[in-house]
């Protein structure tokens, strides 16, 4: 009963979001480093040239890069197992079709996971969380170019070679389904990524980019192919790698229990969810895809190309593995009340609290959730790799930070994973808990959204000496891992 042995307790960041060093090392511009800051009322700008004087979060970020042997001994104090972060492919490749990898940047990650090994942490690597090299922006347009997938696979491979032995779990793309939403999949280099666009240098919104889903969702199919391949390549490679896909998942109620508003709420799971599950897991488009696709105007004579549909095939996940935040409501009609979030918007349900992001807090969701996707993808093994509370923290004077709501909120949490396990036999292998340490959002850009067990001093303003300290939910998680997931009261 209760948590299997060898459960994977860690946290999860991404190089964008922590790292930092964004020209040091030999690293190109990634897309990420042209996103400026924002906040719950005013969206991200992106900028198609880096402009003198302004603040690009990214840039410095938490400054992971020079302060990552400190942060992983804290990790490791904290008794994480499991430690998810992404390497930045315009670390390894800094234009994405160079010839040859940057030796500095394989160096530099070389380093990150001894550390890990010393404080007795297996990482999970995310190959690509929200970020493309720029150059492969402006010069394939992103992932509508297939030429891509086979720089992608080469970035992969290059990985896998490096990397084995110290790495053995990897996800290919972060939240690949943000591609299905207009703008959501900027971050991957798709979407906006049209002339017109990279010709206009006024800055625009990011999720105001101009949209094209021919593209975008050709692309995402390119990303599919990419990952079959990847998964492909990486059990070629070792045997002993586990794969997994990355999807961040939208739990969605019928806002009430109208016919009407059940097939609202399916059709959503379905077109947010299942497509891209169903791609990575069963190695195939679900039947109602086409028709969704087509509904939107799209060509979708690229989802009958049979070789693409073996490399689909062959190139399954050995995991499924995803993001869980909250849940909404889904309305036949328009919903009247919205909900916030990072990705997509539905109703506000009335049982349910928000955070002051407007995202709705739903612990047993999280159950529902694991029961869905354990019914859908039968035995395979699945594995929480990001869930959170982004909140405003107030650092005391003696460095102590109170906050007992982001222990109520994981607390919560993990009282329904162990449900899940226990009652209803889910195979839960893992939980890294999003922003183990604070880090820049990728919705708003801030800081001032904090997720983190460890403080960093820095501000949206660009102050802050970057010093760490411990919050007391760093304590409780401590507590939480030690006695594997019993000891959480
Ligand atoms: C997920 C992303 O969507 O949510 C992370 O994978 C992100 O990169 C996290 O940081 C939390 O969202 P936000 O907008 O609060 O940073």
């Amino acid at each position: 009963m209760g948590f299997p042995k060898g459960f994977l307790w860690g946290g999860a960041v991404a190089a964008n979001q922590c790292e930092g060093g964004y020209l040091e090392g030999g690293k190109g511009l990634s897309c990420a480093d042209m996103l400026k800051g924002g906040s719950v009322s005013k969206p991200r700008m992106f900028s198609p040239v880096i402009e003198e004087g302004v603040y690009y979060p990214s840039h410095q970020a938490i400054d992971f890069y020079h302060h990552y042997k400190e942060d992983i001994a804290l990790f490791g104090e904290m008794g994480f197992k499991c430690y998810r972060l992404s390497i930045n492919w315009s670390r390894i490749f800094p234009n994405g079709d160079d010839e040859e990898p940057n030796e500095e940047g394989l160096k530099f990650y070389d380093n990150v996971f001894d550390e890990c090994k010393k404080n007795g942490i297996e990482p999970l690597v995310t190959l690509s969380h929200y970020e493309i090299p720029w150059a492969i922006v402006t010069k394939y347009h992103g992932f509508r170019d297939r030429k891509v997938i086979d720089l992608f696979v080469k970035y992969a491979t290059t990985c896998f070679k490096r990397y084995k032995g110290k790495v053995k779990y990897w996800l290919t793309f972060n939240e690949i389904n943000a591609a299905l939403m207009p703008g959501g999949g900027a971050y991957n280099g798709v979407g906006y990524v049209i002339e017109e666009d990279l010709q206009n240098t006024e800055q625009r919104p990011v999720n105001q980019l101009i949209d094209d889903p021919q593209g975008r969702l050709e692309a995402l199919h390119n990303e599919f192919v990419a990952s079959a391949l990847t998964v492909k390549a990486g059990h070629e490679i070792d045997p002993d790698n586990m794969i997994g896909c990355m999807i961040a998942h939208l739990t969605v109620y019928p806002a009430t229990c109208s016919p009407d508003d059940m097939l609202a709420a399916q059709r959503e799971d379905d077109f947010f969810n299942n497509i891209c599950g169903d791609m990575h897991v069963r190695g195939e488009y679900p039947p109602f895809a086409e028709n969704i696709y087509k509904s939107y105007g799209v060509d979708t004579s690229f989802m009958h190309n049979e070789e693409d549909m073996k490399i689909l095939k062959e190139g399954v996940v050995d995991m499924y593995t995803f993001s869980y935040y909250m849940s909404m409501t889904k309305s036949a009609k328009p919903a009247q009340d919205e909900t916030g979030g990072n990705l997509s918007f539905g109703g506000k349900n009335p049982y349910l609290k928000a955070t002051p992001w407007g995202w709705q807090i739903d612990p047993e969701g999280l159950r529902w959730t694991l029961n869905k996707l354990s019914d859908r993808y039968p035995h395979t093994p699945l594995m929480i790799v990001e869930n959170g509370m982004g909140m405003i923290d107030k650092k005391e004077e003696d460095g102590s930070v109170h906050d007992g709501y982001r222990i109520d909120y994981l607390r919560d949490h993990v009282k329904q994973m162990k449900l899940a396990i226990d009652e209803d036999n889910v195979p839960l292998i893992g939980y890294t808990t999003w922003g183990c340490i604070d880090l820049v959002s990728a919705g708003t850009g801030e800081m001032y959204k904090r997720y983190g067990f460890i403080y960093v001093d820095r501000n949206d303003d660009g102050t802050g000496d970057f010093s760490r300290s411990r919050k007391d939910s760093f304590f409780w998680y401590k507590k939480c891992i030690e006695s594997n997931g019993e000891d959480i009261d």
